[in-house]
């Protein structure tokens, strides 16, 4: 699923939903993880952010790329240090990737996914065994390259273990792009949109960290309680 707008097309209530934002969102919750972060409460509006952190929560928040000024954190996964966080409870808004969580969160399972967790991304949906939908949070509904390769990655993993098939078109396509730049996957993504708006703030220096692959061991999965909804 190339972007939250096309959800309800590719939507299966008995899926697993991998959340993708690899610029930057869903590579910070898994680094915040495995920084040893215990809860990360994803929420839309930096309306409900500003009213946790008025409640005294740890709080990182990011539109447009930038930290919001209020918060505690922007959406480098280098701001979420072990001493800042270990332990603690996060309340998280970011431009796309938390309102991709949000969009899918009455499936069957949903986790999020990157490249720093890909292999541990593929073993989760090995061992459940359901359909898996990835959904890439693109950029104000419009699809992007880098959530789509990433989708690319996981299909070309989960169809080699013999256990999954393709299931559309949309996973040929992604898989095909992967295939064609997975051995330079910095040179591609310096084409992309979202490099020029980091590079336009400064804020490119976690690019790389964001395409390496499986430092981290980490899968985040939803629970929603009382329509609160808690990564864990
Ligand atoms: C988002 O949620 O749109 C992103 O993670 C933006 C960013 O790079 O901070």
């Amino acid at each position: 699923c190339f972007s939250p707008a096309l959800y309800q097309v590719y939507h299966d209530p008995e899926s697993v939903v991998v959340v993708v934002d690899i610029f930057r969102a869903t590579t910070t919750m898994a680094a915040a993880f495995r920084n040893g972060v215990r809860t990360i409460r994803p929420v839309a509006t930096i309306e409900e952010a500003q009213t946790y952190k008025a409640e005294g929560w740890l709080v990182g928040a990011e539109r447009n790329v930038k930290k919001c000024d209020f918060a505690d954190f922007g959406n480098s996964p280098f701001d979420y240090t072990p001493e800042k966080i270990s332990g603690h409870d996060v309340v998280f808004t970011t431009t796309n990737g938390t309102k991709a969580i949000t969009v899918a969160k009455d499936a069957y399972r949903v986790i999020t996914g990157a490249f720093v967790n890909l292999k541990a991304v593929a073993d989760y949906c090995l061992l459940h065994q359901h359909n898996v939908v990835v959904l890439c949070s693109g950029w104000q509904d419009k699809i992007n390259i880098e959530d789509t390769t990433f989708g690319g990655a996981l299909v070309d993993l989960l169809v080699k273990s013999g256990q999954y098939v393709p299931g559309s078109d949309a996973a040929l396509i992604a898989r095909d792009m992967w295939n064609a730049h997975k051995d330079d996957l910095l040179s591609y993504m310096k084409e992309t949109d979202h490099m020029a708006r980091l590079v336009a703030k400064h804020l490119e220096d976690a690019v790389p960290y964001c395409l390496i692959p499986d430092s981290v061991s980490y899968v985040p999965e939803l629970e929603v309680q009382e329509n609160i909804l808690i990564l864990h």
